[in-house]
């Protein structure tokens, strides 16, 4: 059967092993393997990328394969072909397909009608392989996953989303800070926590961000206007403001705190510059480490 990772729900057996195959391939970035030489990988990306597009496409060059990157105005797509149709043509050409969508459904339907492994590049519902790399760089700062907690700040969007399956799945605790009317999902929120309940972690959603943050390991936060959502932007930048990891606010979290985003960042928005550029912030390494969690993604699904 072949593996799709349309959602971080479809990492609920392997995370933890995926991270663990990203932390060995980081050690040695040329190794390249049987199971991906001359394999191609689509990527029809409807949205802008850089991190998600480079690491893909680094990723699987350097497994020994070879990328294809897809804009839908270039490809039929574009003009009215159905997406089953596409899944169907794009089956009989490469080996995996990666679709960053402005519509969760439409990933879906490409997986539902594709007979090769479709990844989630990031939709409007959620982002599964970024929340890889996070969990990933948390691992490598602080050891361990039980025990630990991530607050997440600012808008319940498809990052908040993933990080919520990831965190239930990996057995931490989360707490979102949001203002009322952006939680993240209500629907993946209840499916996380009867995942939460047998790996022993805690889910809450809170409206206070310093309460959020309190005594966390993590503070994570992402920009308050995500692709496609442009014209909230005024409305939005206006009510996420107390949102702001500040100095303020991340003195409210645990005493050594890492800051984490997965950019692209906005400085003195979402994040004060001060913590952007601190010694607590990691955001950088996050991103990187999206180049090294691809290739396990890659390596996991062509396997
Ligand atoms: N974090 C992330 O997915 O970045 P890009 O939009 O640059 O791919
Ligand atoms: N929530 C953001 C993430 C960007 C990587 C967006 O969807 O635009």
């Amino acid at each position: 059967m072949k593996r799709d990772i349309v959602s971080a729900f479809d990492m609920k057996d392997d995370l933890e092993d995926i991270i663990q195959l990203s932390i060995n391939l980081k050690k040695n970035r040329y190794e390249s393997f049987d199971e991906t030489r001359n394999r191609v990988l689509a990527m029809i990306f409807e949205k802008p990328s850089t991190r998600t597009r480079v690491s893909f496409e680094t990723a699987i060059d350097q497994l020994g394969g070879h990328a294809v990157y897809l804009n839908p105005n270039d490809m039929q797509m574009g003009r009215g072909e159905t997406i089953p149709d596409t899944a169907r043509v794009l089956s009989g050409f490469v080996d995996a397909v990666a679709y960053r969508a402005f519509r969760h459904e439409n990933v879906l339907d490409l997986a539902r009608n594709a007979s090769i492994p479709v990844i989630n590049a990031l939709d409007d519902l959620e982002h599964p392989v970024q929340i890889v790399a996070d969990y990933m760089t948390f691992l490598e700062k602080k050891r361990s996953f039980s025990g630990k907690k991530l607050a997440y700040v600012g808008d319940g969007n498809n990052v908040a989303n993933s990080l919520i399956v990831g965190a239930a799945i990996l057995g931490m605790d989360i707490s979102i800070g949001c203002p009322k009317g952006y939680e993240p999902d209500s629907s993946i929120l209840d499916r996380s926590k009867a995942i939460a309940k047998d790996s022993g972690s805690t889910i809450s959603i809170v409206s206070d961000p310093g309460e959020a943050v309190s005594g966390a390991d993590a503070v994570y936060t992402d920009v308050w206007v995500s692709m496609g959502e442009e014209k909230e932007r005024t409305q939005k930048e206006k009510l996420f403001w107390p949102y702001q990891v500040s100095e303020k606010l991340m003195d409210k979290a645990g005493r050594d705190a890492i800051f984490m985003h997965c950019l692209p960042a906005h400085r003195d928005l979402e994040v004060s510059a001060g913590i952007m550029d601190s010694w607590k912030s990691v955001v950088f390494e996050q991103a990187e480490n999206r180049l090294h969690t691809e290739k396990a993604i890659l390596l996991t699904v062509l396997a």
